[in-house]
């Protein structure tokens, strides 16, 4: 048997009264791309902040390479190769992109502590040499020394999946990678998907469906924080309750 890899166990998330996610169970190959679609406030952030530990499960379990991970800190589930990128841009916008992402990948040798980020900044050759492996990844190296607030809305986004990329993750979640871009920029976030996905697990929200369905190896529908369904591109496309609820109207 398989060991199972991102595993969820019959997990609720309750905000007060607010049930955001409810008895969901979910295994999430290695090796794969899994896109999470579903409706607006269908709990997929939600689900993406309890794999990363920002929050705890109300019940049940989550488990990383058989081992638990809910109720560990953020900064051990990182180190444990998980990463993340998030819905809405998050960077430092007065530094350049280079520093950026040298600060995450500083942050692999400094233990996390946000005291620690600047401390041997100029000491370090390794976190520099990572961090322009991952512009250069990024084909972001043209504009290394660019501050981050100066560049393109699609550029800043890449950037943000190269900060999350300078802690070598083995796991890779992105909340939304083409939200607000070009068709442009849509396109090219595509092919870096499809790039990353050759040596990472990557876990996407999308409500891109056209990109969904392209990169996705297995796709999982949330409806009001429970699984409505799982399967293939294919599969989805063609399951009566996920059009209803989501494909044949809700989504943007
Ligand atoms: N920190 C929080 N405190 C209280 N309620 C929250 C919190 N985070 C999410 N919720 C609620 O949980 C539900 C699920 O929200 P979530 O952001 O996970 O949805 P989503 O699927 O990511 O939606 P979208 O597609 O709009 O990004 C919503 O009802 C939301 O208001
Ligand atoms: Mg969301």
């Amino acid at each position: 048997m398989v060991e199972p890899f991102l595993e969820l166990d019959s997990v609720d998330k309750d905000f007060g009264s607010i049930r955001a996610i409810h008895d969901l169970s979910l295994q999430i190959p290695a090796g794969e791309v899994t896109a999470i679609i579903g409706p607006n406030g269908a709990g997929k952030t939600t689900l993406f902040n309890l794999l990363t530990g920002k929050f705890g499960p109300t019940a049940g379990q989550i488990s990383f390479r058989g081992e638990r991970i809910d109720g560990r800190p953020p900064h051990e589930i990182v180190e444990m190769g998980l990463a993340r990128s998030y819905q809405i841009t998050n960077f430092f916008p007065e530094l350049t992109a280079l520093e950026n992402v040298r600060l995450a990948a500083q942050a692999r040798y400094s233990g996390f502590a946000p005291q620690n980020f600047v401390s041997h900044y100029t000491d370090l050759d390794e976190p520099l040499e990572i961090a322009y492996d991952v512009l250069q990844r990024l084909e972001l190296e043209s504009i290394a020394n660019e501050v981050a607030s100066t560049l393109s809305h699609g550029q800043q986004r890449h950037l943000e999946i190269g900060i999350a990329l300078a802690v070598a993750p083995d796991v890779l979640l992105m909340d939304e990678p083409t939200a607000g871009m070009s068709p442009d920029e849509t396109g090219e976030t595509k092919e870096l998907i499809q790039e990353l996905a050759d040596d990472l697990t990557l876990v996407i929200v999308e409500h891109d469906m056209e990109v969904v369905m392209e990169v996705a190896d297995n796709i999982a529908v949330i409806n009001r924080g429970s699984l409505l369904a799982t399967g293939s591109p294919q599969d989805i496309q063609s399951n009566e309750a996920v059009q209803k609820a989501y494909l044949g109207g809700g989504a943007r």
